[in-house]
């Protein structure tokens, strides 16, 4: 027979429609991975020139921050064309291209929808500001004025200001969730959730396998447009700028978490199923955060996972904290799925912001990587860098610059990717980078540490291995965590198999406690004696029931 059939790992991994659970996703912010063309911002071609880099690690899928053609008020959160790429990153061949090597290497591609504003500038908007009856006239959220001119209510911009901007040429407002450049589409429009539909085909249609979705729970507003109400201070426990920024004195009753949003989480879902895509759907929300977690990953016809913020808090979580979360998540989202992060293009990196040496990096990952639910590491987390110092001059973020000196933004998690310790600009690029390379960065560069086997980045990679390894530590249920001083354990279970993690989240040693009855072997155990009994600083033992 002379039939050709490629079985690619790809190929083979897509017959699995549940590849997403336990998936450990590599997020790239495409302006600061790799630049390949010397203008000082990253690009697609960039990214394919360093998927064996990421494959190497051994992560199932990467997720790709928006590439999107756009005016970059917010560094393309803010899209002026869905269905392209914006020049600066490259073109829809580009795109082809890296999509076809990362399926090669047995990578999964998400890409990352924001689809509950656009920018300004998106022909959309442009129409639907030109006046009141013109056929996307509603495809935005307008309101008149109050008597006396104010905004139509009290809802707030996360970037600071009313939520609501005022247009000469409606004589109304318009809402916008983020920068006044970056107005919310009106999900009540039927017309609108179709065409998001068919933004979310069109990629789906190019082979990608499934999305990182942007702020999903902002995509349908109160209808009604009632006012929030005030939030106690003592809730106000927002992970970002929590003191500086007024949006989080509101309860965000109605401008957010409306019923009506999970009719179409659910159409997008039956869009993405034909396809076995996975969406891992962003939740901003300070309080009610894991309850809608647990609401919008349900059953099997919305969200496939959410991705949580309870890690990503500016207080290292200690094991009490993470204890009462997993505790918690049990109680709200019996069958949900959450997706862990520890960093990403939005918080400051959590290497500065916990303030851990390599140890308690260590401990961290191993630990997220055995905790239930998927999870995401963001580029140059392995190789453990810090926050970048970016000073004033240098700063690009609108939210930095908006609250500065106070909370000085995203742009110090956001500096370019450390490849080369010696090499120009740390091998980013020939041009003078976007945003300056971390100055204690260089030392950590990827080529260094990848030739080490002691290094952070090699325990990365044993770590996401041991996860790649186990589908009991993918799949599997996990029991309540128990808490004894620093050490924290827990077992993970599927069939009869069972897994054994316990962790020692403090500097001291500590006692190790008994695994439960029956034969245990060690799967990792560094820095663990059994025989004293005893857990180094930062040390975990996991260990594998061999009586089933
Ligand atoms: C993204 C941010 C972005 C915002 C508005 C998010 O939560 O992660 O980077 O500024 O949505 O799109
Ligand atoms: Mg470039």
């Amino acid at each position: 027979m002379n039939v050709e059939t490629k079985v690619s790992p790809s190929n083979l991994l897509a017959k699995d429609p549940d590849w997403w659970r336990g998936a450990v996703i590599y997020q790239i912010y495409p302006r600061s991975f790799q630049d390949s063309n010397g203008d000082g911002i990253g690009d697609l071609a960039g990214i394919t020139q360093r998927l064996p880099y990421i494959a190497d690690l051994g992560v199932d899928a990467i997720w790709i921050s928006p590439f999107f053609t756009s005016p970059m008020k917010d560094f393309g959160y803010d899209v002026s064309n869905y269905c392209d790429v914006d020049p600066m990153f490259g073109n829809l061949a580009d795109f082809d291209a890296m999509l076809s090597k990362a399926h090669d290497l047995g990578l999964k591609v998400m890409i990352d929808l924001v689809l509950s504003h656009t920018s300004d500038q998106h022909p959309w908007f442009t129409q639907s500001r030109a006046d009141r009856t013109n056929d996307k006239a509603d495809w935005y959220v307008w309101a008149d004025p109050q008597p006396d001119g104010t905004p139509p209510n009290n809802w707030l911009s996360i970037f600071g200001g009313s939520a609501w901007q005022w247009d000469a040429r409606r004589l109304q407002y318009y809402l916008h969730n983020f920068l006044t450049s970056q107005p919310d589409l009106n999900f009540h429009t039927p017309a609108v959730q179709d065409a998001l539909l068919d933004v979310a085909r069109f990629w789906l249609d190019r082979g990608v396998d499934g999305f990182r979705l942007d702020t999903i729970n902002f995509y349908v507003h109160d209808a009604r447009l009632r006012n929030n109400p005030p939030l106690a201070e003592a809730d106000r426990n927002s992970t970002i700028a929590p003191a500086v920024n007024p949006y989080n004195h509101q309860d965000h009753h109605f401008d957010k978490n409306q019923p009506e949003n999970l009719d179409f989480l659910r159409r997008l879902r039956g869009v993405m199923n034909p396809y076995n895509a996975a969406a891992v759907g962003e939740v901003g929300d300070a309080q009610r955060g894991l309850e809608i977690l647990g609401e919008y990953t349900a059953g099997d016809d919305l969200m496939h996972m959410c991705y949580a913020f309870e890690f990503l808090a500016n207080a290292r979580p200690d094991g009490a904290e993470i204890q009462g979360v997993m505790d918690r998540l049990h109680k709200v989202a019996p069958d949900g799925w959450p997706c862990w992060a520890f960093s990403n293009h939005d918080v400051q990196r959590h290497a500065s912001r916990w303030d851990l040496d390599t140890a308690g990096l260590r401990a961290m990952v191993t630990l997220m990587m055995c905790l239930r639910g998927s999870a995401c590491i963001y580029q140059g987390e392995e190789l453990g860098l810090g926050e970048a110092d970016v000073a004033y001059e240098d700063l690009q973020d609108p939210y930095g610059l908006e609250f500065w000196p106070e909370f000085k933004g995203r742009d110090g998690c956001r500096t370019p990717m450390v490849w080369e310790s010696q090499g120009e600009n740390a091998g980013f690029g020939a041009g003078k980078p976007w945003l300056p390379v971390g100055a204690s960065h260089t030392a950590l560069a990827a080529d260094t540490q990848s030739k080490d086997p002691t290094s952070l980045h090699a325990h990365y990679r044993a770590a996401i291995g041991l996860r790649r390894g186990s589908d009991v530590l993918q799949k599997g249920d996990q029991s309540p965590i128990q808490l004894s001083g620093s050490v924290l354990t827990f077992t993970r279970s599927l069939g009869q198999r069972t897994l054994w993690c316990a962790f020692n989240l403090g500097a001291e040693t500590a006692p190790l406690p008994a695994p439960p009855d029956g034969a245990w072997a060690d799967l990792a155990a560094p820095g663990a004696s059994a025989a004293a009994h005893t857990l180094d600083a930062w040390a975990f033992c996991i260990m594998e029931n061999r009586d089933g």
